[in-house]
């Protein structure tokens, strides 16, 4: 069904995912393969055209990273960015040389030819010799001083004679800068001239596509087996269930394990929705004693995580093992999981939680349905809206594994996690009142293990104290905090105080990730 696809080799650029998000939101697909995926495999994804990312490396540096060769006799459209266009100077007989002065950052890039590529880029400033300029992001050392054979330079900067070039004959375009982030101001339609004026692809890549995909490669793999799906009420894993379930219906069983640390009413709220709008089989297991006991006494953080991460395999196993016939584990791996562990620089040391379930896999000799390994974040989003999930999943803020374990510091005990729940109820109603939810990465109540000194009515309290966190984010990765009106954080404050017995101080966290980091343990 996919005929028009856009490969993007990876020279390990911080803005790789990037590229291939930039060409998806033109709806055609793009996959990110390493520099040195073998020629095979390349040929067999059969693109319409190959994006060359960027990279940390200079061509003349030793053991730099380079593609096979023949990726160039291919005869379609090859578009270089940044490291991509210096190597295609440098294997195509150009010269490629340390810059005077390197360039970081904005740039005013003076477009020379606009009839392909920077088609339709115009500009309010029209230069003399030059027919437009435009704000670009470059981030480069090298510079290209000589044209491979055949190129022509199709745009230039102050410091960069050469910042665009083109063969046109062969349908080679390089660009020194980076047309995938957002300081590019007409990063978009640079990339969309690509893909549509050079590469001729046609609008495949749509959900609708893709769901129907998906159902008809998942009923194919599954047959007549059953299939166990563990969901925790976070978007990944929801939406993965319901497309399963869509492709085969009670085929599926989906287990939520109640781990004792979950927010107020988070397992009825998901149960509910899954049960009651899509009619799905759902095995809710209450083990909340079971973790509460093997958490007793603990405040180490680490510890509460992998007591939380191996209870909750246990948990799983037992249950799973009680369905018959079930040779299938579905789960919501993300295509950034998927690049981080195929990268050409190995698998991340930070291994995600719900990879756990290794030993699951091994064990109870399941096999893993992985639907949504080839999406993005936001497209998982646009999935669930499009398979009638309701917003409130959809969009939901993250929510970690070992739940508010992590977020009642200290010690975890029924007591501490009644008050810390009726504390993050306020924070988020508030939060979703002021109208802020959608604008914010995340947002909870913290319990601090101090107490402090008060005065309610004329008595003295010596009470706990709850840390408000609330921060901005794009992919968790780096964060700021959220500067949050103080009518909103007044009210927060407020109703902390008069609604959850056993609190009289409320703090406003005001740290960025890093130093800091989005959960307090
Ligand atoms: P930190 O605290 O590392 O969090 O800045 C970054 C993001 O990851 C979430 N988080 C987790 N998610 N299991 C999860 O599934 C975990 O153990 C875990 N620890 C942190 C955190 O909520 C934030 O969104």
């Amino acid at each position: 069904m996919l005929e028009d696809k856009i490969l993007v080799l990876d020279f390990g650029s911080q803005y790789t995912q990037l590229i291939a998000r930039r060409v998806r939101e033109n709806s055609v697909y793009s996959e990110i393969f390493p520099y040195n995926a073998p020629f095979k495999k390349i040929l067999d994804f059969k693109p319409k055209g190959i994006i060359l990312s960027g990279g940390p490396s200079s061509v003349y540096s030793k053991g730099s990273p380079i593609p096979d060769i023949k990726v160039f006799d291919l005869g379609i459209p090859i578009l270089g960015i940044c490291y991509g266009m210096q190597l295609m100077a440098h294997l195509l007989g150009g010269r490629v040389a340390k810059a005077a002065k390197r360039e970081y950052g904005r740039a005013e890039l003076f477009i020379d030819d606009d009839s392909d590529l920077f088609e339709g880029i115009s500009s309010k400033f029209k230069i003399q010799n030059s027919k437009f300029k435009t704000v670009v992001w470059m981030s480069h050392g090298d510079r290209i001083e000589k044209y491979p054979k055949g190129f022509i330079s199709i745009a230039h900067t102050e410091n960069s004679p050469v910042a665009a070039m083109a063969d046109k004959k062969k349908n080679f375009y390089a660009l020194q800068f980076h047309p995938e982030v957002v300081h590019t101001e007409k990063g978009r339609e640079i990339i969309k001239n690509f893909i549509f004026n050079i590469c001729g692809t046609n609008l495949t890549w749509t959900m609708k596509s893709f769901i129907e995909t998906a159902k008809h490669e998942i009923k194919e793999k599954v047959g007549n087996q059953r299939v166990v799906c563990g969901i925790s009420g976070g978007v990944d894993s929801s939406v993965t269930a319901v497309l399963v379930h869509e492709a085969i219906g009670d085929a599926l069983t989906c287990i939520f394990v109640d781990n004792g640390v979950l927010r107020e009413d988070e397992a009825k709220k998901v149960e509910n929705m899954l049960k009651k709008s899509f009619h799905m089989k759902i095995k809710y297991v209450d083990a909340s004693e079971r973790f509460l006991k093997k958490l007793k006494g603990v405040k180490d953080p680490e510890r509460k995580r992998k007591i939380i991460g191996n209870e909750f395999i246990r948990v799983f196993e037992d249950e799973a093992m009680k369905i018959k016939n079930v040779s299938f584990l579905a789960q919501g791996t993300l295509y950034p999981d998927v690049i981080e562990s195929t990268s050409f620089k190995g698998p991340s040391a930070t291994i995600k939680s719900h990879h756990n379930v290794g030993g699951l896999l091994k064990k109870m000799k399941l096999k893993l349905i992985e639907p949504l390994r080839e999406l993005f974040k936001d497209e998982v989003r646009v999935l669930g809206h499009e398979l009638g999930m309701p917003d409130e999943t959809i969009n939901r803020h993250p929510f970690p594994g070992p739940g508010l374990a992590i977020r009642c510091i200290s010690n975890v005990t029924k007591e501490r996690l009644a008050i810390l729940r009726k504390a993050d109820v306020i924070v988020l109603d508030e939060i979703k009142k002021a109208g802020l939810y959608g604008k914010i990465w995340q947002a909870f109540a913290v319990l601090l293990p101090v107490k402090s000194v008060g005065v309610m009515g004329d008595e003295r309290t010596y009470d706990n104290v709850i840390a408000v966190r609330a921060v901005t984010s794009v992919d968790g990765m780096t964060a700021d905090w959220a500067q949050i009106p103080y009518e909103v954080l007044g009210r927060i404050s407020n109703r902390i105080i008069n609604e959850v017995k056993g609190v009289n101080r409320v703090v406003y966290d005001i740290s960025s990730k890093p130093p800091s980091t989005i959960e307090w343990e």
